[in-house]
Order: C-alpha cells, then structure tokens, then sequence
C-alpha cells in the first residue's frame, strides 16, 4: 500500500495531469485504509466498490433506464448557487432541530435502504450504532436485513419504520403493528414503485459476477437485489418471517389515496409519505392526513423522470405551506447539498448510498465518518454564509440559476 501510495502521489503531482483536476481528484480518493483518512463521502465510494462482490455493488450503485434520473439527482444541484451574508457572529452554530418531539443533532437523516447485511456482516445494526453516537435519525427499511427489534435496540432511542405497503392488508398491518411495539415513532411509506422498474444496469452487474450466491441468500436476484418490487417477497426477510409470502406483492398498482385513511386507522405512529415530487400530490398528501412528506424518486431507481429531486422540493413546500414537515433525499453528497435543500424549505434530509459505502467499506466506523464529513461541510456552509441555526438558512440564502450548470 505503501508503495501505491508514493505511486499515486507521484502520479498526482504530475504537470501531466495539471490542467485535470477530476482525474487527480479520481486517483486521490482510490487510497483510504481506514474512515478516519476519508476527506469527503466520495472517498468511501471508492472504498466500498474495492470491498464489493459486483453483484452487490450494482444492486446499490445504479437505477433504472439509462440512469438518467440518477445523474440527475447530483446534477440538480448545479441549478442554485449560496449567497454569503458577512459580518455575522458564527462563533457558535447550531445544526439540532426537533421532529415529532425528537431533538436530532443534524438535519441528515440515514434512508431507508434494504439488505444491509449485502454490504456488512452488521448490516442496519452498524447503521443504528452509527446513528446513536452521532444523533440521527435512522428510518429502517421494510427490506431490512436484521430484525426491527435488534436495529431499535442498537439505536436506542426512536427510529422510523419504512413501509412498504404490499398487497395485503392483513400483513401490512402486522408489518405496522410490529414496528410500533418494537418503538418506532413514525412510519415512512414509499409509495414511488407501484409496480416494478427497469434496472437493466443492475442486471448487467449480477451477470458479471461469476459466485454462487444461493450459499447467502436463495436466488441471484429475489432476496437481495429485489428487482421485482411490485413483484415477489420473501419470507427469509426478517420481518416477512413465519408468513406466507405466497402470491403477496412488496407494493401494489390499485393503491389509491384512501391506503393513507386506512394506514393512520391502525397505528399510532405519525405517517409520512416518501416518493412526492409534485404540488399537486403535496397538497393531497395534507389533505389525506399526513404528517410527513419526503421527496424522494427513491435515488434514481424508481420511474425515469429525468428530475432531480432538488428541483421539485420548492413545488413541494409551496403546496404543503409550513404544515407538515418536508424531507428530501436523492443525490446529497455535500453539505452545501444539504444547506441548498433546506434553504429552499425542506426541514431536514436524507442520504442512501454514501452511508453504505461508509458501511460497506468500514462498518459502524464508515457511517460515523459519513455523517461527521456531512456534517462538517455544513457548518462550514452554514459560516461561510452567515446562517447561526437551521431557521436562518431561508429563501434568501441561495439563488435559483433556473438551468443545471
Ligand atoms: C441499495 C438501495 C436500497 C434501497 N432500498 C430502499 C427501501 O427498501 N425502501 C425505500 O423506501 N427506499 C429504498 N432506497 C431508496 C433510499 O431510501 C433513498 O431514497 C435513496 O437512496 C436516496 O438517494 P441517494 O442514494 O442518492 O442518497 C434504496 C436505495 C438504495 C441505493
């Protein structure tokens, strides 16, 4: 490694490569042995796809289409650009808010994401550790790899229970109750993949990797990459065990918006709904109940769209007018990623794959790093810019360019 190193160091220095930043930037970020070394999330992204049976990678790493969507999500932030306040005391920020009741240290909440165990033996476990020392808010995915009751333990304090609504309302129920006792505080229910996508890419990733996978999980696809959402469920699934998955589907093409009605019916947990990109949904979602709006196209994997979700956020809050809280995920890799999301009103945000990489790469140790990093680079955005608190990054703090850079 040592040598490598040296090598890449050479490399970097070289005039050949003066006028390439990117690529001294690439060679940079392929050489981390531990988290602390890590300088942005970007460096665990290389990390993890070192670590990472191709299969697995793929399964994380792409979306659907040509990725037009994904690509998107990083892209949209290139529209808005920070407008600095000076001679501002930012001797002392503060980044905590409070949702539902619960004080959280930072705005950057852990995205539900599926089959963690693929990428750590600790999977969500890791994650939840994670999330306790820094104070984050944690949402567990339907799909998750270890028990609801073992990831609240590690967590020990409130996390969300993310919903998939299958096709049966029986079980849904169950999968609700379950969370409830177990102490999740609220319920995150996706609704942008009634039935299925094309995740081609992926596809192509699991055809390259030669290994046996039915010594893991039963199939090369079902259990773990899941491709066909809106398909099949598997009761090897945690919180689908002892059921009969037989026929059931993960989600359902004839939900309408009386499933919201009939969720609240049945749990007490607060009910946000994850995968709005529109005004005309926001507004239907308060008027339907519920608490909680996340913006999400569910990282470029669900429908092609070809928007960033950065770029639907302001319709969205416009409609929702301070009732309920608004969260966005999809692409945040930066803190002025996330100074940008809360400037145009959203009240905090997620993040899916760069704590996996930090997972992958590194366990508990990988995420922590991922929040720190994020959380640095927002303070940094927040001083540079004059905003003391969360509720002084407004409107004015940034400037809508109206076109990707
Ligand atoms: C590997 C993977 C698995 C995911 N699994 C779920 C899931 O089970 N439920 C869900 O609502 N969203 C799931 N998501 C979407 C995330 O919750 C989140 O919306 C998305 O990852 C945010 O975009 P980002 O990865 O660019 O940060 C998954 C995302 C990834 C990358």
């Amino acid at each position: 490694m040592g040598n490598r190193r040296a090598f890449l160091r050479f490399i970097a220095s070289s005039p050949l490569l003066a006028g390439i930043p990117s690529a001294v930037n690439a060679l940079a970020q392929s050489d981390i042995d531990k988290a602390a070394d890590a300088l942005d999330v970007f460096d665990f992204e290389v990390a993890a796809k070192k670590v990472l049976p191709p299969a697995h990678w793929g399964y994380m790493a792409t979306g659907v289409d040509g990725e037009e969507t994904l690509n998107a999500n990083r892209e949209g932030f290139t529209r808005y650009q920070l407008r600095p306040r000076r001679f501002v005391d930012v001797s002392r920020i503060d980044m905590s808010l409070e949702l539902f009741g619960t004080k959280l240290n930072s705005p950057i909440a852990l995205c539900p994401v599926g089959s963690q165990r693929a990428f750590h033996n600790e999977g969500e476990v890791a994650a939840a550790r994670a999330a306790q020392s820094k104070g984050n808010l944690q949402i567990l995915s339907t799909q998750t790899s270890i028990a609801v009751e073992d990831v609240v333990r590690a967590r020990g304090g409130p996390i969300w229970y993310q919903l998939y609504t299958t096709s049966d309302f029986d079980i849904t129920t169950k999968l609700v109750k379950r969370a409830e006792a177990a102490g999740c505080t609220a319920t995150a229910v996706t609704v942008d993949l009634p039935a299925g996508r094309n995740t081609s890419t992926m596809m192509r990733f699991q055809r390259a990797d030669t290994r046996a996978c039915g010594s893991c999980h039963s199939d090369a696809t079902g259990n773990l990459a899941n491709p066909r959402v809106g398909g099949g469920v598997s009761n090897t699934k945690p919180m689908f065990a002892g059921m009969n998955t037989q026929g059931l589907g993960l989600t359902s093409p004839s939900l309408t918006w009386d499933f919201i009605k009939r969720l609240k019916g049945v749990t007490k947990m607060k009910v946000v709904i994850k995968g709005l990109e529109t005004r005309e949904d926001a507004a239907l979602a308060v008027e339907h109940g519920a608490d909680g709006i996340i913006v999400s196209n569910h990282g470029g994997r669900a429908t092609e769209t070809g928007r960033g979700t950065i770029e639907c956020v302001s319709e969205v809050v416009q409609a929702v007018r301070g009732r309920i809280p608004v969260i966005v995920d999809g692409g945040f890799r930066r803190g002025t990623d996330v100074y940008k999301a809360l400037a145009l009103g959203a009240t905090a945000v997620g993040i899916g794959r760069p704590y996996i990489w930090g997972l992958s790469a590194f366990g508990q140790a990988g995420v922590e790093r991922v929040i720190d990093i994020l959380n640095n680079e927002l303070r940094l955005a927040m001083v540079g810019c004059g905003a003391r608190s969360l509720k002084e990054i407004t409107s004015a703090s940034i400037i809508d360019t109206g076109r990707r850079a």
